[in-house]
């Protein structure tokens, strides 16, 4: 495994630790060594006291054999990758370990870089012969998002990548997808017989999708205004839940059957029009407050934040699927920074049973039932329904059945990137992204962005820090009488 950026945040808080719990977990072979290459120049000595470092830092258990296992197998290249020079070093080094390591050749790349270097990477690759399967190796390039900046940029980002690699040797990575109950998706709705009868427009009256987060933009003002809210969590992570609560059973869960059908609900989303734009999209941007109990500064105060930016910070969306499974059923979508409480889970609420019934009882109104995917902080699945109150009068109350992974299954450490490399390893692309499906996610958002680029913002900031955003979020909701749902505060 071949890490580009090895002196970056992502490959000492995710990747290396990922590739230990692996080994822990018995998933990596012996024919297995890890080369980084980044502009520093380290000796493969000092990496791997990094890299040690780097374990104790993480909260993953110790297992000290397994940490020099790993220890043992890490190396350094040092060069500016933006440069031929160190492709040829490169693999020249490579070959030397294949050859040490018995890898027979394969190869897997781990672009941890600033995304303005992944075309450059891929071709300069090519160039040496390294990204060339052959003689029955395999070699594949897993790249972190953003996957361009729109659909003109991403349509050529791909058409890069495509000049070198075949789209099978390319691994879009979104790590939302390495999340347990993200995958749990599809087991839940086709691994069971009573859920996918009742899984559309007949029964189901909106889905709701939020993913909500405490944490500001800290350190990484420079990227994230550039970038803001939609960009960053909307194309990718979000379309990825909407696109396996709503996708139609794949053929198998073959890579491409699955990602057809993924690909199909993101084409399905009907464009906006501007006018939809002004109505069904919300945009906001957090000013000073307090987020459990500690004092936030306004976005514009964060670090290398414009003092005047007018860049988003929370978005929520109003859409619809032109298809016979979904039409008329809203999906809503919110994400934003500095909010009440982290809190991603996916929301199906269905349609309420006619009152009638009820008519000569204490009963006024009834509750919708509502079925909750909960992704973070806590994995669990929960079903609220009407159960009478004891007593002799017919009261309704809202009761909760909850599944919690932790309880079944215990806690299993994890960074979310274990399953990913490992697919990825064994050539399972379906976690991954395809181009086609990174280009429909940012045919979905560009009239959006157009119209918010056309008309700035003039009420910035429009949500005090720890709340959960700007109010004209929740007319979006209470126009139709919804209202978005939280999870129930902790006792
Ligand atoms: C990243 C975004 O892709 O996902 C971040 O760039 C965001 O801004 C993060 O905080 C959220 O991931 P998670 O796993 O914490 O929900």
């Amino acid at each position: 495994m071949v890490i580009f950026g090895a002196s970056g945040d992502l490959t000492k808080r995710k990747l290396i630790p990922a590739l230990f719990n692996l080994r822990r977990s018995g998933l990596l072979p012996d024919n297995f060594a890890v080369l980084g290459v980044a502009r520093q120049e380290l000796s493969d000595e000092e990496l791997r006291q990094r890299v040690d470092d780097d374990l104790t830092a993480c909260d993953e258990p110790d297992d000290p054999k397994c940490r020099s296992w790993l220890l043992e197998r890490v190396y350094y290249l040092s060069g500016d990758i933006g440069q031929r020079e160190v492709y040829d070093r490169l693999a020249t080094r490579v070959g030397e370990l294949d050859a040490q390591y018995k890898t027979e050749g394969n190869h897997l790349y781990y672009l941890a870089t600033a995304p303005k270097l992944f075309a450059a990477v891929v071709q300069h690759l090519g160039a040496v012969g390294l990204a060339a399967e052959a003689d029955g190796h395999w070699r594949r390039v897993i790249i972190e998002k953003p996957f361009g900046r729109d659909l003109e940029s991403a349509r050529e980002l791909n058409q890069h990548l495509a000049k070198v690699l075949g789209e099978r040797q390319t691994y879009r990575i979104d790590h939302y997808l390495g999340k347990e109950t993200v995958q749990n998706i599809m087991a839940f709705r086709f691994g069971n017989g009573i859920f996918e009868p009742v899984w559309n427009r007949r029964y189901i009256d909106h889905v709701q999708i939020t993913a909500s987060e405490e944490v500001g933009v800290e350190l990484r003002g420079g990227y994230y205004d550039e970038s803001g809210a939609m960009r960053d969590m909307v194309p990718n992570h979000l379309f990825q839940l909407i696109s396996l609560t709503a996708m139609e059973p794949p053929t198998s869960f073959d890579a491409n059957a699955v990602r057809d059908e993924q690909t199909k609900v993101l084409r399905a989303i009907a464009p906006y029009t501007p006018e939809e734009v002004l109505r069904r999209s919300v945009r906001g941007q957090y000013g000073e407050g307090t987020v459990r109990g500690v004092h936030r500064d306004a976005y514009r105060g964060e670090p290398n934040v414009p003092p005047a930016s007018t860049t988003e910070t929370f978005v929520a969306l109003k859409l619809y699927l032109d298809n016979w499974r979904w039409a008329d059923v809203p999906f809503f979508l919110r994400t934003g920074k500095s909010m009440t409480r982290r809190e991603t889970h996916i929301s199906i609420q269905f349609r309420q049973p006619p009152l009638m019934l009820f008519r000569d009882t204490p009963v006024e109104h009834l509750q919708p039932n509502r079925l909750v995917i909960h992704i973070q902080p806590d994995e669990a699945i929960s079903l609220s329904f009407g159960a009478k109150i004891p007593g002799p009068q017919l009261r309704l109350g809202t009761v909760d059945m909850r599944f919690a992974y932790k309880d079944y299954f215990g806690e299993r450490p994890s960074t979310g990137y274990e399953r990913l490399l490992y697919d990825c390893m064994t050539g399972d692309a379906t976690l991954f992204q395809r181009s086609d499906m990174v280009e429909a996610g940012w045919a979905v958002v560009a009239p959006i962005l157009d119209v918010w680029k056309a008309l700035p913002p003039r009420d910035f900031p429009n949500y005090e820090a720890g709340s959960w955003g700007p109010r004209d979020a929740d007319e979006l909701m209470s126009r139709n009488g919804r209202a978005w749902y939280h999870t129930p505060d902790k006792k």
